[in-house]
C-alpha cells in the first residue's frame, strides 16, 4: 500500500469509516445550501426530476467508476495519470492537472460559503448578549456580508485553517468521532424537527405541487446543463476526490452498491432540503427562490415560530458548518494525497500548508466579488456568481468526462468486469452492460448537450 505508506495516511480498512468518509464528502452545503436554490432558479419540479435521473444514471455510474479506479490503482489520480502517460505514451496527465486545478478553485469556493455559516454562528452568540437575538437574526441579511470583503475572506481564512489543522496534523480520526458520536445525530434531530415544523406552514399543498408536479415548460436551455452541474458538485464526482477515497479502500465490499448508497444518502438529504427551505420560502410571500441567500434567509423566519427558536437555530449552524468542514478536510485531502504521492519526499503536513495558503490566495476572488471587485462584472454577474457556474455547470462535467476517460485507459476490461459482477447481487449482471453504456455514450452526449444548451443561452443573452 504505497500510498499509505507515503502519505501518512491512517487506514481506513473498516467499512463504517469509509462509508463516513464518502457520505462525508458528498453531503455539505451542496445539498442543504446549493440544491434549494438552484432547484427554485429553474423553477422547481421538473428540475428535481431531471436531477434525479442523472443522479442515477451518469451520476452513481461516474461515482461507481471513480472508486474502482481508485481501489484498483491503489493510487490517487495524478500517480495514475503518469502511469498511464507513461504506457500510452500521451500526455493524459493534463488531466490531472485540470482536475486538481478546479478542486482547489472549489475549496476556495466553497470556503467562503462556509464562512458565511460562520458568520451565522457568530451572529447567534451576539444575539444572545444583546438579548433579542432572533429579532437581531432575521433582521440581518446577506448584504453585510457581500459588501464586506474583508469580513468574508476572514472568515473563510478561518474555516481553511481549521481544515488545514485538522488534515495536517492527523486529527481526522478524531474529528470524525466527533461527527459520529455527536454532531451527526444532532443534525439529523434538529432537521427532523425543524422539517417537521417546516411542512406544517399554510405553504406546504403549494410547495409540494411546485416540487413533485413537473411542469417542463418552466425549464430553459441552462437547466440540463445546471442539473449536471449540480449532481457532479453534490455527489462530490469530477475531479478524483472519490479515486482517492477509494485507493484507502481495502475491504471487499461491492463498489457498485456502496457507490450506489452513497448517491442515495446524498439524493434524500438534497430532497429533504428542498422541502425544508421552501414552505418557509412560499410563505413569505414574495418567493425569494433563485437567490444563494435562500437558505440564510428563510431558516431564521422558521427559527421565529418554534420554542427555543435561537437554541435551535444555532444548533443548525453548527451542524451544517461541521458537515462544511467535512467535505472541506475531503478536498484538501484530495489535494494533499495526490501532491505526496507526486513529491514523495516532501512533508506532508509542509504540502498542506502550501495547498492552504494558495487556496487562501484564490478566496479572495469570491470573497470580494460583492464589494472591492464589484465592478468587475461578467455576462452581467458577479465574479463569484461567474465562478460557481464556470466551475459547477461547465468545468466540473468536463473533468467528469475526462474521468470516465481515464477509468477506461486505466483498467483493462477483465478488471471493470472483475469489479463489478459480484456472485452475491445479481442484478450486477444485468447491470453492467448499462453502466458501460452510460460511460461511454450517455455521459457524453448528455454533457456535450448541457454545455451547448448553456452556450446558446449565453450568446443569446
Ligand atoms: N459534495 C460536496 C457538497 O455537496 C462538496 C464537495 C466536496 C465536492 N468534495 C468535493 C464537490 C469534490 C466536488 C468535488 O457540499
Amino acid at each position: 500500500m504505497p500510498n499509505n505508506k507515503f502519505t501518512g495516511k491512517i487506514l481506513w480498512r473498516n467499512r463504517f469509516a469509509f462509508y463516513l468518509l464518502a457520505v462525508g464528502s458528498a453531503c455539505g452545503l451542496g445539498n442543504i445550501w446549493r440544491f434549494p436554490y438552484v432547484a427554485g432558479e429553474n423553477g422547481g419540479g421538473a428540475f428535481i426530476l431531471l436531477y434525479l435521473f442523472l443522479a442515477f444514471t451518469v451520476g452513481v455510474s461516474i461515482l461507481i467508476a471513480e472508486l474502482m479506479l481508485g481501489k484498483k490503482s491503489e493510487a490517487s489520480l495524478l500517480k495514475i495519470t503518469q502511469r498511464v502517460s507513461t504506457t500510452h505514451k500521451k500526455p493524459y496527465f493534463w488531466i490531472s492537472r485540470l482536475t486538481l486545478f478546479i478542486t482547489l478553485v472549489i475549496l476556495s469556493y466553497y470556503s467562503v460559503i462556509s464562512g458565511w455559516v460562520l458568520h451565522y454562528i457568530t451572529q447567534f452568540v451576539v444575539g444572545f448578549f444583546r438579548g433579542d437575538t432572533l429579532q437581531y437574526i432575521s433582521s440581518l441579511n446577506m448584504k453585510v456580508l457581500t459588501d464586506n470583503g474583508w469580513l468574508q475572506f476572514a472568515l473563510a481564512s478561518v474555516h481553511l485553517i481549521v481544515a488545514g489543522l485538522i488534515v495536517g496534523q492527523r486529527m481526522t480520526n478524531r474529528f470524525e468521532k466527533i461527527l459520529t458520536t455527536f454532531i451527526i445525530p444532532v443534525f439529523v434531530f434538529l432537521f427532523a424537527m425543524l422539517l417537521v415544523r417546516s411542512l406544517s406552514l399554510d405553504s406546504t399543498p403549494e410547495v409540494l405541487r411546485f416540487i413533485f408536479y413537473p411542469d417542463f415548460s418552466k425549464l430553459n436551455l441552462r437547466s440540463l446543463g445546471h442539473a449536471i452541474g449540480h449532481v457532479f458538485f453534490t455527489l462530490s464526482i469530477g475531479v478524483g476526490a472519490l479515486v482517492t477515497f477509494g485507493s484507502y479502500f481495502k475491504n471487499e465490499d461491492h463498489l457498485p452498491k456502496v457507490g450506489f448508497r452513497v448517491m442515495m444518502v446524498d439524493v434524500m438529504i438534497s430532497l429533504f432540503s428542498v422541502l425544508l427551505v421552501f414552505p418557509i420560502a412560499f410563505s413569505i410571500g414574495e418567493k425569494p427562490l433563485t437567490d444563494p441567500s435562500l437558505l440564510f434567509e428563510a431558516l431564521p423566519r422558521l427559527f421565529m415560530k418554534i420554542q427555543f427558536g435561537a437554541l435551535f437555530g444555532l444548533g443548525f449552524f453548527i451542524c451544517l458548518w461541521a458537515a462544511a468542514l467535512n467535505a472541506s478536510v475531503g478536498l484538501l485531502e484530495t489535494l494533499a494525497s495526490n501532491y505526496s504521492e507526486r513529491y514523495l519526499k516532501s512533508d506532508r503536513k509542509n504540502s498542506i500548508w502550501l495547498i492552504t495558503v494558495i487556496t487562501l490566495g484564490f478566496t479572495v476572488i469570491p470573497a470580494f466579488s460583492g464589494s472591492g471587485l464589484k465592478d468587475v462584472k461578467l455576462f452581467d454577474q458577479t465574479l463569484l456568481e461567474n465562478i460557481d457556474s464556470f466551475l459547477i455547470n461547465y468545468l466540473l462535467p468536463i473533468s467528469g468526462l475526462g474521468m470516465a476517460f481515464l477509468f477506461f485507459k486505466a483498467l483493462p476490461l477483465a478488471d471493470q468486469k472483475d469489479l463489478f459482477l459480484d456472485e452475491k447481487t445479481e442484478s450486477s449482471y444485468a447491470l453492467i452492460n448499462y453502466w458501460q453504456a452510460i460511460l461511454k455514450f450517455a455521459a457524453p452526449i448528455l454533457i456535450a448537450a448541457g454545455i451547448i444548451l448553456q452556450i446558446i443561452a449565453l450568446v443569446r443573452g
